[in-house]
């Protein structure tokens, strides 16, 4: 099976290196990809976002599917566009993408399933919502309706942060058209987790927890990034709280895709708070997550391919998803600055030097006269496994700690339980 990934991410590039372990994969290629996605796919200068050429490309080349990494060309439709082609796609197509794309969307659909979620109310303008600033009290979650980059929530601790917010959002319109919708939330407590699930349009299939780190700095502070590392399985996991999910959220949520007629195949990822009134989704996402996917799909032992294939075909319940016991931590060395501005073309050194047993994905890199260059706020996902938490922990560490680049910053907390 000739096989494009469409992505330059670490998540892609865990995509990839998974698919390379499958029997059927004859050929894998990645647009655009990065230096470490060339390693394991033949890298194609062709955007993420260029649904025509990535179009033309599968034509040409004759790609049996496509696997869709991030959010945006899946709310452009790309799946709907290959489809249309014949190209078989592993990624919801765009009337499912609304999933991710809007959350008006999703909080509607949450309600409508009786599915645990905060409160929420929504705005179309900014003279409404000041009147409301601390509606359910502080801090103030407000959110721009549309996709936003992982940037459109802010957690206003007080009145003037929330007035700056809506200032930014509905009038500045720092997000674009993103934020011509914007939704207040009550504020979730507890202890966030991600569960990413395979879905084949009647059946949800959960993969293993894992959790992301999303601020810059240990202790969760500082802004939020794009995720600065990941561990699975999430330590406050055990079955009782599975058997919940599975009751309160999983179900509702794929009779809830019947019912509405959202065919949904590809991977919803379940942002959870796992709070003292049980779980409770905070997100839907309609595609793995980054960084989860580094260390969730080091743990995976069936043929993602063949996962893949059922998801499209609506055969998942044909297979039995098996998992290692072992665990997984990823560790992400970011650009010095981000997730302010930051220099790109630091050459990076000590990436032969890595243990065996690691894998480095790379989230943010590039090549420059024969070196390993950065060329992104996030960088690297150094990422291990071993029997246990702290020992899959310890390797990440010791191995972060054998490559260099200028300005490199890293959480120390990765692999430990993040509260809020
Ligand atoms: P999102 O982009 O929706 O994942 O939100 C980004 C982050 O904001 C989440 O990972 C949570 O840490 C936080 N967040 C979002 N909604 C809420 C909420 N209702 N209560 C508390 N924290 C939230
Ligand atoms: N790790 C969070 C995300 O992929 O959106």
């Amino acid at each position: 099976m000739k096989i494009l990934v469409v992505g330059s991410g670490g998540r892609e590039h865990a995509i990839a290196w998974k698919l390379t372990q499958s029997p059927d994969a004859e050929k894998i290629y990645c647009a655009p990809g990065n230096a470490g996605i060339a390693d394991v796919a033949e890298c194609v200068p062709i955007k993420a976002e260029d649904i025509d050429g990535i179009a033309d490309f599968c034509v040409e080349k004759g790609i049996d599917m496509a696997v869709i990494g991030p959010e945006v060309p899946l709310s452009m439709g790309i799946t709907d566009a290959l489809n249309a082609k014949g190209i078989r796609v592993f990624g919801p197509d765009k009337s499912c993408a609304r999933l991710e794309g809007s959350k008006a969307f999703t909080k509607s659909f949450l309600m409508r399933h009786n599915i645990p979620t905060a409160g929420y109310k929504e705005y179309t303008d900014a003279e409404s919502l000041r009147k409301d600033i601390g509606i359910f009290g502080f801090p103030m979650v407000i959110k721009a309706d549309g996709l936003a980059a992982g940037k459109g929530v802010v957690l206003a601790e007080d009145a003037e942060a929330a007035e700056t917010a809506i200032k930014e959002m509905m009038e500045d319109k720092v997000f674009g058209s993103a934020g011509n919708l914007v939704i207040v939330e009550e504020c979730l407590t507890g202890i966030e987790a991600s569960m990413l699930c395979f879905v084949d349009g009647k059946t949800i299939v959960p993969m293993e927890s894992a959790q992301d780190y999303k601020r810059i700095f240990d202790g969760d502070k500082g802004p939020n990034t794009g995720g600065m590392g990941s561990y699975s399985p999430s330590l406050i996991f055990n079955e009782e709280l599975e058997q919940e999910i599975r009751e309160k959220i999983l179900d509702p949520t794929i009779n809830g895709f019947i019912e509405d007629g959202l065919d949904f195949h590809g991977v919803l990822f379940i942002g959870l708070m796992i709070g003292e009134e049980g779980p409770k989704v905070i997100e839907f996402n309609n595609r793995f997550g980054d960084p989860e996917t580094q260390s969730v799909l080091m743990r995976l032992d069936t043929d993602l391919l063949k996962i893949f294939d059922a998801c499209i075909d609506g055969t998942l319940d044909q297979i039995d998803i098996q998992w290692s016991d072992r665990r997984a931590v990823c560790v992400v060395l970011a650009s010095g600055g981000y997730p302010g501005s930051y220099e790109k073309g630091k050459v990076i050194t000590g990436l032969e030097d890595v243990d065996e047993d690691i894998v480095v994905f790379h989230a943010g890199t590039a090549f420059r006269d024969g070196k390993i260059v950065t060329s992104g706020g996030r960088v690297l996902g150094v990422t291990a496994i071993a029997d246990t938490n702290d020992e899959a922990r310890a390797k990440a560490f010791a191995n972060v700690e054998k490559i260099h680049f200028e300005g490199a910053q890293f959480r120390r907390d990765v692999g430990s339980i993040n509260t809020h």
